[in-house]
């Protein structure tokens, strides 16, 4: 997607003020605070800081107190280690640090908790950052300089701050080769061709953002993971990882595949309850800690999408995960064993199979079963990250286990980076659900914090996956994401809007119509992305067989994947209820269940995740579920066309390398809604022959499709799935030296927006030319790295993609000429042309 050569034109007479900047910094840019009265509420910080401790986590966090206090009020900071009497300071403590120093013992608080305030002794001014322990020291510095990034009143007492839970981790989905499996943002931080990159600098500076925001692990390979990752010489080298991450309070783990005893081991079985498998865990993890003393645990997907586990030898996951547990036990590690246990090769021809009960039916019957340092990994939906899903009913079932939810901060299924879509509010909606086990109140945040079952572990875990990319993740807007996992670790009770208001203020500015504005699209992002995407429950309906990014309705069904939603002529949606259907709506506790099993009353926004039901069903608000569904797409879609202008109300107001990459994205999202709409809409349309109450589908007045257009050189191509192009069909140019489309035009004099809707393959690079009565006006080069970031040859809803040409002067009988050359295997295809007002 590129914009039209008179709106760049525009855009670089009316610029600017703002300077430049990458976002490689994320939320942590400090930015200088130029108003006398904001820097006023500062004065009370005194110039000194002392830390008491000289640990690698001590002096990190000392020499990031006085790099963001620098930066954000231009005074100079020292730092030293020794407190003297009677001098003004700011203190960095622990409780250790503090009885070396002074063999005197503070208040004890939990571990990760700070105390950050005034203390005024004598004559002397202090304001105490005192930790529970290192870390909770670091993220009392980070609370610190995030209060003054945002520019609020510092407390006027001493306040306390302690985390949710103690598993706040995220988990990186990195290939040694250096490649991230539904990873955005570029390739590893960590790997490259086989091994851990020499140049960990980023690794540093991840840390030092996890850190930040109170995450306190990182797994930093794949769950798939490679069976060479216990090797000898590989725990060397990820030993260098951990020493990158130690400073930032971070433990390393590791995604670990329950062969490895074979495998790497070269046992002659991997059955967990062997003996000399026994052996073998406890000696390959004593190995592990003599490398990494401070080594966070393994995280591990068995029988699971092709990866082999404790079913093979007739053994539960219980058993699997309890061996491996016995051997981290003595060393402080924990094991992340996931729920995402599930057959894929499911009979779609049995109405009863159904992969949302997989999580339930594989661990409900092992509650109780798990040693204490076995946390259960629960993604947040029974199926996978998709829009919309219910909570997983695992987390009610598990009274007697540890869990954790799994969010996933990667946009597989919402937009790879390439859509604006903030996760917070799904995932507050997941958090606040109330499953009501034992009748009474279990929202799915206090089952994860630990709280509502006694248990002694739980938290968060966000597969993060990061990448080389300047900014991590591609989308200047997806680090909100980052943030926003982070913050909802660290407090879950937080509310969207307290979070998104945060991260715009610290990565944006604080200017008011900025920050109202970014909460602004933020915060109803989700929404829209629903809308024009999957709604009602019914899955996101991206093409499960390729990428998971654009629409590809059917590849859902029909299929051992058991992502299928049953629609037919007569009706959509999967029958889970206990009376019909599959019984999985009888996994959640009676109350819930009794929710979702009434039609009357289950939420219209999973109605389809529940019930089959007619086309013709009248939701709640009064709609049929087919105009809903196409309503619902145009809303959602349109919603997306405001993105870009009120973007371009900022210009000058933040920096213009970010605010032309976030305008690029905004345009592209805008066309790729469309795809979306038309693709969803007419697919619904010709299934359910009932035609959309306002005449908007399958009915596209303003467009001449290409290959409706007189060629010189372009052929017709039949697109698959057919509903990603319009009318089904596209123009693809094979000979070398171009081809051209022509059309002459009837549009009444006036002045038009003019789009050509085409697509852009990463295997090359095709030239377009668009010519009115013969004068060029605009060239472009179809070049975009849209994802996959594979490569995909074919015209598409992953590759279609747009360019529009502003305010062009029309008047009956013009010529309308698209020229294209295409390049290496990229045939410089088209899919139409549109002219609107
Ligand atoms: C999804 C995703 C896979 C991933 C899997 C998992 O299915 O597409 O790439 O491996 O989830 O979470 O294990």
């Amino acid at each position: 997607m590129r914009l039209g050569l008179p709106l760049l034109l525009l855009a670089s007479i009316t610029c600017c003020t703002a300077h430049a900047e990458t976002g490689a910094e994320g939320w942590l840019r400090y930015a200088r605070i130029t108003d006398s009265s904001i820097l006023q509420r500062y004065n009370t910080l005194p110039d000194r800081i002392v830390v008491l401790g000289d640990t690698p986590i001590d002096r990190a966090a000392a020499t990031e107190l006085q790099r963001g206090l620098h930066s954000m009020l231009g005074r100079n900071f020292t730092i030293s280690r020794q407190m003297e009497d009677n001098t003004n300071a700011i203190i960095i403590a622990n409780l250790s640090s503090l009885q070396h120093a002074f063999a005197i013992s503070g208040d004890k608080l939990p571990s990760d908790s700070y105390t950050l305030g005034p203390k005024i002794e004598g004559s002397s001014h202090r304001f105490i950052v005192f930790g529970g322990d290192q870390r909770g020291e670091l993220y009392g510095v980070f609370h610190l300089l995030e209060l003054v990034g945002t520019q609020q009143l510092l407390p006027t007492k001493p306040t306390t701050e302690s985390p949710s839970s103690p598993i706040r981790w995220v988990n990186q989905w990195d290939n040694l080769d250096g490649t991230i499996e539904r990873g955005y943002g570029g390739r590893s931080i960590f790997f490259d061709n086989g091994h851990v990159r020499t140049d960990l600098t980023r690794v540093s500076e991840y840390g030092r953002l996890l850190a930040s925001i109170g995450i306190n692990g990182v797994t930093v390979n794949n769950v798939n993971s490679s069976l060479r990752t216990l090797e000898p010489d590989m725990i060397r080298e990820f030993a260098r990882i951990a020493d990158q991450l130690r400073p930032w309070g971070i433990r390393m783990s590791l995604s670990v595949d329950l062969s490895s005893p074979q495998v790497v081991g070269h046992l002659p079985t991997f059955d967990p309850v062997d003996p000399t498998v026994v052996a073998w865990w406890q000696s390959k993890v004593d190995e592990i800690y003599q490398a990494i003393p401070d080594f966070g645990g393994f995280v591990i997907k068995a029988d699971s999408e092709g990866r082999v586990g404790p079913s093979k030898y007739g053994r539960t996951p219980a058993q699997a995960a309890n061996t491996v547990a016995r051997a981290l036990k003595p060393h402080g590690g924990f094991v992340l064993y996931r729920g995402f246990v599930y057959n894929n090769h499911l009979d779609w021809n049995d109405l009863k199979a159904d992969r949302a009960r997989a999580g339930y039916d594989n661990f409900q019957a092992l509650d109780g079963k798990f040693e204490s340092n076995v946390v259960i990994q629960v993604k947040h939906g029974p199926i996978d990250f998709q829009v919309r899903e219910p909570v997983s009913p695992l987390f009610a079932a598990l009274q007697h286990t540890s869990q954790a939810i799994e969010l996933q901060i990667t946009q597989e299924y919402t937009g790879q980076q390439r859509h604006m879509v903030f996760l917070v509010p799904m995932w507050k909606t997941m958090l606040d659900t109330d499953l009501r086990a034992q009748n009474r109140s279990t929202p799915v945040k206090e089952i994860v914090e630990g709280k509502s079952f006694h248990q002694p572990l739980g938290g968060f875990i966000g597969v993060a996956n990061v990448g080389l990319d300047t900014n991590w993740l591609h989308h200047p807007m997806a680090m909100a994401n980052l943030y926003g996992f982070g913050k909802l670790a660290w407090n879950p009770d937080l509310t969207t809007q307290q979070i998104i208001d945060t991260w715009t203020r610290l990565t944006w500015g604080n200017d008011p119509k900025v920050v109202s504005t970014i909460d602004d699209l933020q915060s109803n992002s989700w929404h829209a992305y629903e809308q024009y995407t999957g709604n009602l429950g019914i899955g996101t309906l991206t093409n499960i067989l390729g990428y998971h990014f654009g629409p590809g309705i059917e590849s859902a069904e029909r299929n051992g994947w058991g992502q299928w939603f049953r629609g037919d002529d007569k009706g959509i949606g999967m029958d889970r209820t206990t009376a019909t259907g599959t019984g999985y709506i009888g996994q959640y506790p009676p109350e819930l269940a009794a929710k979702y099993e009434n039609l009357a009353t289950c939420p219209d926004d999973l109605l389809l995740f529940m019930h089959h039901v007619p086309y013709t069903h009248v939701l709640h608000d009064g709609k049929t579920v087919v105009q809903y569904v196409y309503d619902a797409h145009y809303e959602g879609a349109a919603t997306t066309q405001t993105y870009a202008p009120r973007w371009q109300t900022l210009k000058g107001l933040v920096d213009d390398d970010r605010y032309d990459e976030t305008l690029k994205l905004f345009t592209y999202q805008a066309g790729h809604a469309i795809v979306w709409r038309d693709a969803v809409t007419k697919w619904f349309q010709k299934e359910s022959g009932i035609p959309d109450k306002q005449g908007r589908v399958g009915n596209y007045p303003n467009r001449i499709e290409a290959e409706n257009m007189t060629a010189a050189g372009y052929t017709p191509v039949d697109v698959k799935p057919w509903e990603t192009a319009s009318n089904s069909k596209a123009a693809v140019c094979n000979q070398p030296s171009g081809c051209t489309l022509t059309t002459k035009l009837d549009k009444p004099a006036g002045t038009y927006n003019i789009t050509v809707q085409y697509f852009d393959y990463w295997s090359g690079k095709s030239h377009f030319t668009l010519d009115l009565n013969n004068q060029p006006i605009g060239h472009w080069i179809a070049d975009d790295t849209l994802p996959p970031a594979r490569q995909d040859l074919h015209p598409d809803g992953e590759t279609s993609t747009r360019i529009t040409f502003p305010g062009i002067t029309l008047k009956p009988g013009d010529t309308l000429t698209l020229h294209g050359v295409p390049d290496n295997t990229e045939p410089a295809p088209v899919d139409y042309i549109e002219i609107n007002k």
